[in-house]
């Protein structure tokens, strides 16, 4: 696809105007259509600021330029000469299967339909089509002009062509494309559950304190955020429900169990940083959270969130979901981990990370903490996955 390609985002929403503002960026002309019109007012306003600050800094000659390439739609009327439509916008499945609907009666035979959704299936989005064979997921992360990781999932109708066509846009646009089939949370929200699964989980026992926890995590792991701060600057609205649709779609599958501790932050409205509290108090400072510094605490606390994590790769490894290299992308690019978690059980030595899941399995006897297969066979053959 040529940059005289014309692209058209569906939703002028968060995710909706930072995708439109790459595409603009990569020099494509760009139809936003929302069907609430304030939200075009705002995405509007909102990408003028930006690239009048990005004008100032010296990072693209005309602000003007850029916003010429947009036409802000409230009607899916305008999208009649895209060749790429990417739909941003509420996460319902019924919304999303009727908008494409609406969206391919408009648009030419040959155009691709793509969803930027998180975790609905890409597969039954294209069942609502005529074509299903040109509908893929394309997954941004936010916030998508600066976030590198682009996950592009084939739905199982998918044209394999076209895989190739969006691989190269994506990296046209800058992006770091990585494939993934399409199963629940594709590659990134699937690995990470854990991350905050078990972080709560750990708390919820009373092994330690949110404040240990994070601690722990930023300062032996080298995580650029705790699951606690990062769940809140999240927000539990989209975090809590991304972990509710997994667990759902895993058909419940103990691995991934949401857990009530954030389901009361949701029901409280306690959505985190941008409500002022969550699982912190952002009115208090935060010294005044409780930490232990006990050595043991801590590399227990480290050991399990890091081999729940491994666990999740190598079970995603094994059931085809991505590729080595496009999970350790997926993991560094996409939620910066500082290290790929394949590269880690390498350096751990697989034996000893299964270890202390067969140490957390025999204690609770729960499902939740078998090892994956494809895990034990490294282990007793003493392999490395990178
Ligand atoms: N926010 C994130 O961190 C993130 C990251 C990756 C993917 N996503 C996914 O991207 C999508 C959008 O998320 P967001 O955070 O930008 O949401 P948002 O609420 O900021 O924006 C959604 C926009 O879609 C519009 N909209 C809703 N229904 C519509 C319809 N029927 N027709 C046209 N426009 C409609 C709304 O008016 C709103 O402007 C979701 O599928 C979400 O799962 C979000």
């Amino acid at each position: 696809m040529t940059k005289e390609a014309q692209i058209g985002v569906i939703g002028s929403g968060a995710m909706g105007s930072g995708i439109a503002q790459v595409a603009a960026m990569a020099g494509h002309n760009v139809v936003l259509y929302d069907n609430n019109v304030s939200a075009i007012e705002k995405a509007k306003t909102g990408l003028s600021a930006t690239f009048q600050k990005l004008q100032e800094k010296g990072k693209i000659t005309s602000a003007a330029d850029l916003l010429n390439r947009f036409t802000f739609a409230d009607t899916t009327q305008s999208f009649a000469g895209c060749s790429l439509i990417i739909e941003a916008i509420v996460e319902k499945l019924e919304v999303k299967k009727s908008v494409f609907g609406e969206v391919e009666q408009v648009v030419s035979s040959d155009c691709i339909l793509a969803s930027n959704t998180s975790s609905l299936s890409i597969t039954s989005i294209a069942a609502a089509c005529t074509k299903p064979e040109r509908v893929m997921g394309l997954h941004f992360f936010n916030p998508a002009p600066l976030m590198a990781l682009v996950e592009i999932i084939p739905a199982i109708q998918t044209t394999p062509g076209l895989i190739t066509i969006a691989r190269d846009l994506m990296q046209q646009w800058g992006k770091l494309p990585v494939i993934a089939k399409d199963t629940p949370g594709f590659i990134v929200n699937r690995i990470a559950r854990p991350f905050y699964g078990e972080a709560i989980r750990i708390y919820e026992e009373g092994i330690a304190g949110i404040g240990t926890i994070d601690k722990v995590i930023t300062e032996t792991g080298g995580f650029r955020m705790g699951p606690f701060a990062l769940m809140d600057y999240i927000g539990h609205d989209v975090n809590y429900v991304v972990t509710e649709t997994v667990f759902q779609a895993f058909f419940y599958d103990p691995r991934y169990k949401p857990s009530f501790s954030q389901k009361r932050l949701l029901e409280a409205g306690w959505l985190g940083r941008k409500t002022g509290k969550g699982f912190y108090n952002y009115a208090q400072s935060a010294a005044d959270t409780d930490y232990t510094t006990d050595i043991n605490t801590g590399r227990g606390i480290m050991d399990r969130i890091l081999a729940m994590l491994i666990n999740e790769a190598v079970d995603a490894l094994y059931l085809g979901v991505a590729t080595v290299a496009d999970i350790e992308t997926a993991m560094t690019k996409g939620v910066n981990y500082p290290k790929g978690l394949l590269q880690w059980c390498d350096e751990w030595g697989a034996a000893n990370c299964l270890a202390v899941l067969d140490g957390l399995y025999e204690e609770y006897h729960e499902d939740r903490y078998r090892a994956s297969p494809l895990l034990r066979k490294h282990a007793a053959g003493n392999k490395k996955f990178v």
